[in-house]
């Protein structure tokens, strides 16, 4: 028996990187996951890899910055099933410049995806949770939305305020039974990071230097955080953030 049997989640962004680790880790509990990935390829590659291995899983093509497309999804989880349990909003993507040279396509793009994409989300979900008065909405913010990491002005912004989100709406929905919370989760091996450092953007011995425990995070590592704060053992846990960052945002030294 799995901790979260029969339940029904959506992972947004679960195509590949920290998002498929979440589903897997879901599934592997019991829950039977939908995969809301833009990308078509990635969401059928991750469906079939969960089924080979025995989960219910399912694929459905989301751009969680259009209304109309989050809508549908969230209907035709709940006609299908009759509820949903679990909301994670994982979709995101890096650009990083200068902020006074950034062009504003790029700003725009940002903020669609990892602010206004998690207010759609959690708005046509939510609606659906409030009604059942119960579910849970995890939020994937990030180490950047605690602190300033220069040339990162857009992603920061849309995750500092995935933070304030998670507190406002938290409180809002706290007596209707929908907890909100979230994960900061510091530098994580995923193919997000290989292409900043491919670019030459991000090194990663400067990550494993600069972070006091020596090295950057497994999907693992973040998943099995989420499976916990989904789960009824956080069952007084909402309006917060918890950051999983080996200790890099309390770290106020020279490199160890
Ligand atoms: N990797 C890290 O170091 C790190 C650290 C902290 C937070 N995060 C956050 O974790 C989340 C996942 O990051 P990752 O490293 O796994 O990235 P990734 O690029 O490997 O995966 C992101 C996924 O989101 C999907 N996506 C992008 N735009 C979408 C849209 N409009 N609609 C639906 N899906 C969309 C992509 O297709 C991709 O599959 C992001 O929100 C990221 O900001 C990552």
């Amino acid at each position: 028996m799995g901790e979260l049997d029969g339940r029904i989640a959506i992972v947004t962004g679960a195509g590949r990187g920290i998002g498929f680790g979440i589903a897997k880790r879901l599934c592997e509990a019991g829950a039977e996951v939908i995969i809301a990935e833009f990308r078509q390829e990635l969401g059928d590659e991750a469906v079939k890899s969960l089924m080979d291995s025995g989960h219910k899983a399912h694929f459905q093509q989301v751009d969680v910055t259009n209304a109309e497309s989050v809508e549908a999804l969230a209907q035709a989880v709940k006609s299908q099933y009759g509820r949903i349990d679990i909301l994670v909003n994982n979709a995101g993507l890096a650009e990083i410049g200068p902020t006074e040279t950034f062009p504003l396509d790029k700003w725009n793009l940002q903020i669609d995806v990892m602010l206004n994409g998690v207010f759609i989300c959690t708005q046509a979900v939510g609606r659906v949770m409030l009604e059942q008065h119960k579910g849970v909405i995890l939020n994937i913010s990030s180490i950047g939305g605690l602190g300033a990491w220069p040339m990162r002005s857009a992603y920061n912004s849309a995750k500092a305020a995935v933070i304030s989100l998670t507190e406002n709406i938290g409180c809002e929905w706290a007596r209707r039974g929908v907890r909100v919370v979230s994960v900061a989760p510091g530098v994580t091996r995923t193919a997000m990071l290989q292409q900043l450092v491919d670019e030459g953007i991000a090194s990663l011995t400067q990550y494993n230097n600069r972070a006091p425990m020596g090295r950057v995070a497994e999907v693992e590592e973040i998943a099995k955080v989420v499976q916990f704060l989904v789960s009824d053992r956080a069952s007084y846990i909402t309006a917060t953030t918890v950051t999983v960052d080996g200790g890099w945002t309390a770290w106020g030294n020279l490199p160890l």
